[in-house]
C-alpha cells in the first residue's frame, strides 16, 4: 500500500479510498458462499492489492461470518478490517467483540432513511430512526475512533431527512458518512447533485469522508460511482468482478482502471496496484463458483483479445489503435509456456514464487508430484496449469473425504458405469454406479459410499488453457439445510476433476456441520 498508516486518507484531496465488500455485499449473492479458509485467502489478496478498507462480514449475521471477522483481523495489518452492523446495541457490540484483534478496524453501522424502508421494512418513525443514528454511532464511536454510518436507501430519501441525519451521524462522530444507491436506481447525474446538495447543506459535512455504495440493477453502479467522485465523494465501496446483491455492486477493477485511465478527467489516484486485479478476479471467481462474462470489461476473457482483422492490423501497427489500457496493468501477462516433464524441483519453486506462492516443504512435494503427473499427460504447461495445479492440491489438503480411484466407463449404446474408491477418514471403500451420464455416475458413486442429504444446484466446467489436452476446472455447488458451499477440482481428465470438485464441497459442508455440531462423520 502506497497510504501509510498514521496517514488518514482524508487529508489528500485527491486520493479516493477504496472500500472493498467482496466479503460481505458480495457474499450476500445466492450462492456465493465462502468458507473462512477462503475468505482468508481472500482478505491478504486484497490486502496486497492494496485496497484502503476490507468490509470482511456482518458480525451478528452468523457465527461463521463472525469468525471469518474475527480471523481476518488477526492476519491484516495494513488495511482496515470493518464489519457492519445495524443499528441496535447488540450489533454495534458484536462488529466490536469480533474486531477485537483487528491493528485497524472499522464499524459501519447502517440504518434505512427511506419514507419506504422506513414505514414498511423497519416500522419506525423518521423520529426514531434519527435517534437511532445519533445512539448506533455513539456506541460504536466507544468502541473505536473509526466509524461509518450508511444511510441504506439514499438515493430514496428526502433530502431534508437526508441532511438531518449525515449531520447527526457525524456530530456524533461518524468519520465516513456512505450514501448507498442499495436499489440500484439513480443515474450519473441526480447522483452528482445529490452529493453536492449534502455537500452544499450539510454544516459540518468537511469532518467527514463522503462515501459511496451502488448497486448495478440499472447497470449504472461504476458510472455513478464515478459520478459521485466528481462531486466530491472519496471512498468508493465495491466488489471484485462487481459481485453483489441481485444485478452486484460497483466493480473494483471498473472503478480502478477508470480513475487510472481517464486521470485527465478523474484527477485522482487510489492505492490499489493495478497489477494484482487479474489475480484477485481469477480467486474470487473460483472460491464462488461465479463465472467472469468473456466480455466483462478489465478482467474477462475477451478484454484484450483482438479478433477482427482490421483491429489486428491497427494493433500490428500502433497498440494504441485499439487498447487504451495494457493487459499488463492489469496483471494479465502473455500466457507463458512454463516448462515440460523434463523441468526439476528448483525451476518448479523458482516459477511458483514467481506466481505468487510460497510453498512449506510436504505442499511443494505434493504440487512437484503433481506436477510430474501433469507433465506425463500434457505436453506443454503454462501458468495458467501450473496455478490450477497449486490451487487444487492446496484445496484438498487435509480433506477429511479423498477420491483415491476412478475409473468411468461410457459411450453409445452402454450406460455410464463409474468405479470408484474413496478415503473417509483414513479407511478406504470401493463401489461401483451408474448414471444417466458419466457425471451423474461419478455422483452416484459418491452417494453411495458418503451418504448425504446435499442436493446439487451447480454443476460447471470449463478450460484453463486451450488444447484438447487442457485441464477442466469443474465447480460444483452443493445445499444441505440452507447452507451452500461450492467446490473446485482441477485435472486433465474432466471425471476427475469432477469427482474432486464434488469431494471438495462435501469436505466443505462437513466442516459447517462440524462447527454447529461437533459430531462422528456421517451423513
Ligand atoms: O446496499 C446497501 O444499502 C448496503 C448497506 C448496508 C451499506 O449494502
Ligand atoms: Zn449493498
Amino acid at each position: 500500500m502506497t497510504q501509510s498508516k498514521t496517514e488518514s486518507p482524508k487529508q489528500e484531496r485527491d486520493r479516493i479510498v477504496i472500500f472493498d465488500t467482496t466479503m460481505r455485499d458480495g457474499e450476500q449473492s445466492p450462492g456465493a458462499s465462502m468458507t473462512l479458509e477462503e475468505k482468508l485467502e481472500i482478505a491478504k489478496l486484497l490486502e496486497e492489492l492494496g485496497v484502503d478498507v476490507i468490509e470482511a462480514g456482518f458480525a451478528i449475521a452468523s457465527k461463521g461470518d463472525f469468525e471469518a471477522i474475527a480471523e481476518i483481523s488477526k492476519v491484516i495489518r495494513d488495511s482496515v478490517v470493518c464489519s457492519l452492523a445495524r443499528s441496535g446495541a447488540a450489533d454495534v457490540d458484536r462488529a466490536a467483540e469480533a474486531l477485537k484483534g483487528a491493528a485497524r478496524k472499522r464499524i459501519h453501522t447502517f440504518i434505512a432513511t427511506s419514507p419506504l424502508h422506513m414505514k414498511h421494512k423497519l416500522q419506525m418513525t423518521p423520529e426514531t430512526v434519527h435517534q437511532a443514528v445519533h445512539d448506533s454511532v455513539t456506541r460504536a464511536r466507544n468502541y473505536c475512533d473509526d466509524v461509518e454510518w450508511s444511510a441504506e436507501d439514499g438515493t430514496r430519501t428526502e433530502h431534508d431527512f437526508l441532511c438531518r441525519t449525515v449531520e447527526t451521524a457525524i456530530k456524533a462522530g461518524a468519520g465516513t458518512i456512505n450514501i448507498p444507491d442499495t436499489v440500484g436506481y439513480t443515474m450519473p447525474d441526480e447522483f452528482t447533485a445529490l452529493i453536492g446538495m449534502l455537500r452544499n447543506r450539510v454544516p459540518n459535512i468537511d469532518k467527514a469522508v463522503l462515501s459511496v455504495h451502488c448497486h448495478n440493477d440499472l447497470g449504472l453502479a461504476v458510472a455513478n460511482s464515478l459520478a459521485a467522485v466528481r462531486a466530491g465523494a472519496r471512498q468508493i465501496e465495491c466488489t471484485i468482478n462487481g459481485l453483489g446483491e441481485r444485478a452486484g455492486n460497483a466493480a473494483m477493477e471498473e472503478i480502478v482502471m477508470g480513475i487510472g485511465t481517464r486521470s485527465d478527467l478523474l484527477p485522482y489516484r487510489t492505492g490499489v496496484k493495478t497489477e494484482t486485479i487479474m489475480r484477485a478476479s481469477l480467486l474470487v471467481s473460483a472460491v464462488t463458483g461465479f463465472v467472469v462474462q468473456p466480455n466483462k470489461a478489465i478482467v474477462g476473457a475477451n478484454a484484450f483479445a483482438h479478433e477482427a482483422g482490421i483491429h489486428q492490423d491497427g494493433m500490428l501497427k500502433h497498440s494504441g489503435t485499439y487498447e487504451i489500457m495494457t493487459p499488463e496493468s492489469v496483471g494479465l501477462t502473455k500466457s507463458t509456456l512454463v516448462m515440460g516433464k523434463h523441468s526439476g524441483r528448483h525451476a518448479f519453486k523458482t516459477k511458483l514464487r514467481d506466481l505468487g506462492y510460497e510453498l512449506g516443504d510436504n505442499a511443494l512435494f505434493d504440487a512437484f508430484t503433481r506436477f510430474k503427473d501433469l507433465a506425463d499427460k500434457k505436453k506443454d504447461i503454462y501458468d495458467e496449469d501450473i496455478i490450477a495445479l497449486v490451487d487444487d492440491s492446496m484445496t484438498r489438503r487435509n480433506e477429511r473425504i479423498k477420491v483415491t480411484a476412478l475409473k468411468v466407463s461410457c459411450g453409445t449404446g452402454v450406460r455410464p458405469k463409474a468405479e470408484l474408491e474413496l478415503e473417509i477418514d483414513g479407511a478406504r471403500s470401493t463401489t461401483t454406479a451408474e448414471g444417466d451420464g458419466p457425471v451423474d455416475a461419478v455422483f452416484n458413486g459418491i452417494g453411495q459410499l458418503f451418504p448425504h442429504r446435499a442436493h446439487l444446484q451447480l454443476f460447471q466446467i470449463h478450460a484453463v488453457t486451450e488444447g484438447t489436452d487442457a485441464q477442466g476446472e469443474v465447480t460444483v455447488r452443493l445445499e444441505e439445510d440452507g447452507r451452500t458451499v461450492n467446490g473446485q477440482g482441477a485435472d486433465t481428465d474432466t471425471m476427475v476433476a469432477s469427482a474432486y470438485a464434488y469431494v471438495n464441497a462435501l469436505n466443505k459442508l462437513l466442516v459447517k456441520r462440524e462447527k454447529t455440531a461437533p459430531a462422528a462423520l456421517s451423513a
